[in-house]
């Protein structure tokens, strides 16, 4: 994997420094809590990967058939020489978009961003063999920090795709919004995937699969605490939690101490005390119903042009133009 051509707009000091400040406030909050945004070390994104095949989680290949469905008329209504991606993570569906951009005519440049590395260097070593004419630069940043940071010499549609956006809590979420209708000019486009409200007896089981890779990926955020902080968790004293929140609408993941247990976390010179039982909260991946996005969207400066969805209403693709 030479010359793979990625802008790093975060230090991996600034990033540790974060991940520092993060995990001090939020496990020694009540209740503890975590970012999900420390899943994704090179083991939590390939994890994150395996998750996207299993039989239980039917976000990606519901989001992949919306796009490959729309991905022309995305192309011709956006008609953008520049594709920004946040998270864009394997960009594996990415592909059907950059296919139609290119067959359209007007794609020339593909810009995605990632907090993670490993993530992004996988992803543009594969994409520039597979589309030669087109230009790939990724960017190393946190998404909810680098909006001012994009291109902007040209019309950009921003993809914000997989239902991150869910994983935001809902004040940052607002605030996302915002900066990216502010960081488009009046005629822009985000496409945004999310996933809908539906029956929790689905819901449940795609964040609790049968064969344990998402308890798998919740609990490598205690190795990477480990190995980044030189924390002492014993990740197999944890069990995985996957939980409907019905009043929030968002499901929760957390990892509940099999056992009263006490951890050091050397960096920061902590000790933090975990009861029998006790519960950290490690990720909420909010669902959306279609009235509550609209609002969120055009509170935030957008016109929604497109809400398309899969025949059982699971997931949503929805194109947003920022508005004068
Ligand atoms: N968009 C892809 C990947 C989703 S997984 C898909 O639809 O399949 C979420 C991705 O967002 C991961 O690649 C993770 O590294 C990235 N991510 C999570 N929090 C982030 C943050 N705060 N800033 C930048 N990237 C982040
Ligand atoms: C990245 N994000 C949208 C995933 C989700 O569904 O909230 C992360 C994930 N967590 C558990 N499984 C997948």
């Amino acid at each position: 994997m030479s010359d793979i051509a990625l802008d790093v707009h975060i230090s991996p000091e600034r990033l540790l420094e974060d991940l520092r400040a993060d995990v001090r406030q939020g496990l020694t909050a009540t209740p503890k809590w975590l970012s999900p945004k420390w899943f994704y070390d090179a083991t939590g994104s390939a994890l994150f990967e395996n998750i996207t095949e299993l039989p239980e989680y039917y976000p990606t290949r519901t989001e992949r058939a919306l796009i490959e469905a729309h991905a022309f008329d995305i192309a011709e209504k956006t008609d953008a020489p520049i594709l920004v991606e946040l998270g864009s993570g394997s960009s594996d569906k990415t592909r059907l978009l950059l296919t139609a951009g290119l067959k359209h005519g007007s794609l020339e440049r593909y810009v995605p961003q990632d907090v993670s590395p490993s993530a992004l260097e996988g992803a543009i070593d594969q994409l520039s063999r597979e589309f030669p004419s087109l230009g790939v630069r990724g960017i190393v940043s946190d998404f909810t920090d680098t909006l001012q940071n994009l291109p902007a010499d040209g019309r950009r549609t921003i993809a914000f795709l997989g239902g991150t956006l869910g994983n935001l809590i809902p004040d940052e979420r607002a605030r996302f919004l915002a900066d990216i209708a502010r960081a488009l000019v009046s005629g822009e486009f985000l496409l945004l995937g999310v996933g809908l409200v539906i029956e929790e007896s689905v819901l449940v089981p795609a964040y609790d699969d049968a064969a344990g890779v998402t308890a798998q990926f919740n609990s490598n955020v205690l190795s990477v605490l480990n190995t980044r902080l030189g924390a002492d968790f014993d990740p197999q004293q944890f069990e995985h939690v996957a939980l409907w929140n019905a009043e929030e609408e968002w499901i929760e993941m957390r990892l509940r101490a099999r056992t009263a247990q006490h951890v050091h976390i050397a960096d920061l010179e902590l000790d933090v005390s975990f009861d029998e039982g006790e519960e950290l909260r490690t990720e909420i991946s909010a669902k959306f119903r279609r009235e509550g996005i609209d609002r969120e969207l055009v509170d935030a400066g957008f016109r929604i042009d497109e809400f398309w969805t899969d025949p059982q209403e699971r997931f949503a693709l929805i194109l947003a133009c920022r508005e004068k």
